[in-house]
């Protein structure tokens, strides 16, 4: 049988051993590739200063509706009262229905040149939804939180949906409308349906 060739990778003479090589290169550190409140403009035919606008705005959407998330994850854990299961399940699910939305709206700053807030502390400082106490509420409160927080993001989506089709943002606007705007409309209804005071067994 035929010998195989060696092949350079086999070949100890050609190569020198490296043991760092193997080794993971921990505790790096160096400058920021891009600040915060810039544009690396993307080619996806929009002016700068049209993706600049878009993002501001974005990143501020963004900031509240990370809030109104965690305001339901907040409210999945410490609900309280007979409707507990139905609640404990339905606000979880709208929690994984607007985190969907965070990532949504990261992208689409992204995807505009510029740079999605991330962290705990960047959002509280932009959030306009009031914050909760970090004690247990009851129910129809928890609720009334929820829509309350629902109807700034709604007020302010609407304003900048139209803001962004006035400048050409198309991708902007259709996702304002088509994802959140609908998504926060039909959560508000879920929600507002448990705060109608209707008898559970007997008719009045
Ligand atoms: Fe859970």
């Amino acid at each position: 049988m035929a010998r195989p060739k060696t092949s350079n990778y086999n070949s100890k003479s050609n190569f020198r051993y490296n043991p760092e090589r193997g080794r993971p290169k921990i505790h790096q550190r160096g400058p920021e590739i891009q600040a915060f409140g810039t544009i690396a403009k993307l080619p996806i035919a929009l002016g700068e200063k049209v993706c600049q606008a878009s993002v501001e705005r974005l990143n501020q959407i963004l900031a509240d509706t990370m809030t109104l998330r965690d305001l339901y994850k907040k409210h999945h854990w410490q609900n309280a009262g007979p409707t507990f299961y139905q609640l404990h399940l339905l606000f979880d699910k709208h929690y994984e229905e607007q985190n969907d939305l965070v990532d949504t709206i990261a992208e689409r700053i992204q995807t505009l040149g510029g740079i999605s807030i991330a962290m705990a502390p960047d959002v509280a400082e932009s959030t306009i939804i009031p914050r909760p106490p970090k004690g247990r509420e009851e129910t129809p409160v928890q609720i009334s939180r929820l829509l309350q927080a629902h109807e700034f993001v709604l007020k302010e989506a609407h304003a900048m949906a139209r803001q962004a089709a006035e400048v050409g943002d198309d991708g902007t606007n259709d996702m304002l409308v088509s994802d959140l705007i609908r998504t926060n409309e039909k959560q508000v209804w879920f929600l507002s349906e448990h705060l109608v005071d209707v008898p559970l067994v007997r008719a009045d």
